[in-house]
């Protein structure tokens, strides 16, 4: 009976403890003088695609970043020459590596660490207008919208910088042929000297790292990078204002934005 008492006033003070470890720790992450754990979310767009890279990059400076990125952001980030550069945000220990969604399993188990309050907060940036579709009707069927929603059911506050906000977008693409300029000379240069053997009769952009080696080796100019204009859907700009109407999530127009809330 005595070491039942014993033990529950024991649990009793262990209890006490936490919280008020949990409170000072509250208290320095306020005063900037402890890092914040935070989970960076990238899908496959192009769009703001450099931009969200830049934000995450000086938030690294002060806080731990955990990046994960969906299949579709893999292939996009290996075509914009950002693949190989995420190691310098997300330097490889635990909550500090890189979650690919080709590698994390259709069940995404590494998104219940949000369940176990690993993470002070998670951003995405940019997301697709397919991702924000997913998140505002509550699928979670991949490794992003899985974060999402387990970071809502576990209170992490969650901020998302949709790329279709309304009217029209300026992105940039990938490296391509310009079919005008072309020549189709026997020998290409490109070709023979791309590191990726990217190059046939077009830019495989799933080899294509986006070195940009190409570019200056092309005798016409015919390799091309640059902006496409386009027009936002309506429904992906429905999508966006739903997003906003969320309580769970807060939108932010603009990756540059990030560094103002965290
Ligand atoms: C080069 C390239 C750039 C893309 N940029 C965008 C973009 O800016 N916005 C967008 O909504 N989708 C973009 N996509 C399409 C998405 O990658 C595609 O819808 C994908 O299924 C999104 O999956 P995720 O939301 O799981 O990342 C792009 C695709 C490619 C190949
Ligand atoms: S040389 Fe051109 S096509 Fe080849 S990987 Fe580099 S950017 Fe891509």
């Amino acid at each position: 009976m005595l070491i039942l008492w014993y033990s529950f006033k024991l649990k009793l003070e262990m209890d006490a403890i936490k919280k008020v470890k949990s409170h000072i720790e509250d208290l320095q992450i306020l005063a900037g003088e402890i890092n914040m754990n935070i989970a960076w979310g990238i899908t496959g767009a192009g769009h703001l695609l450099q931009e969200s890279y830049d934000g995450m990059r000086a938030l690294a400076q002060k806080h731990q970043i955990t990046t994960f990125v969906s299949g579709a952001g893999e292939e996009v980030l290996r075509m914009y020459g950002l693949l190989d550069k995420l190691n310098e945000i997300s330097g490889g220990e635990y909550l500090r590596e890189i979650i690919f969604e080709s590698e994390a399993g259709a069940s995404a188990p590494k998104a219940g660490r949000f369940l176990l309050k690993k993470y002070d907060a998670l951003i995405v940036s940019p997301a697709t207008s397919n991702t924000v579709a997913k998140i505002v009707h509550g699928i979670a069927d991949s490794l992003i919208t899985n974060a999402v929603t387990q970071a809502n059911k576990s209170g992490t506050p969650v901020y998302v910088v949709p790329v279709d906000l309304s009217g029209e977008v300026t992105s940039p693409l990938p490296y391509h042929i310009d079919r005008e300029l072309c020549k189709k000379c026997d020998e290409c240069p490109p070709k023979d000297k791309c590191p990726e053997h990217a190059i046939s009769d077009q830019i495989d952009l799933l080899k294509c790292t986006g070195c940009g080696v190409c570019i200056d080796l092309c005798p016409h100019d015919a390799i091309k990078g640059g902006n496409v204009m386009l027009k936002v859907r309506d429904i992906d700009a429905h999508n966006v204002k739903t997003l906003r109407s969320m309580n769970s999530i807060t939108v932010l127009d603009h990756p540059s934005k990030i560094l103002t809330v965290l």
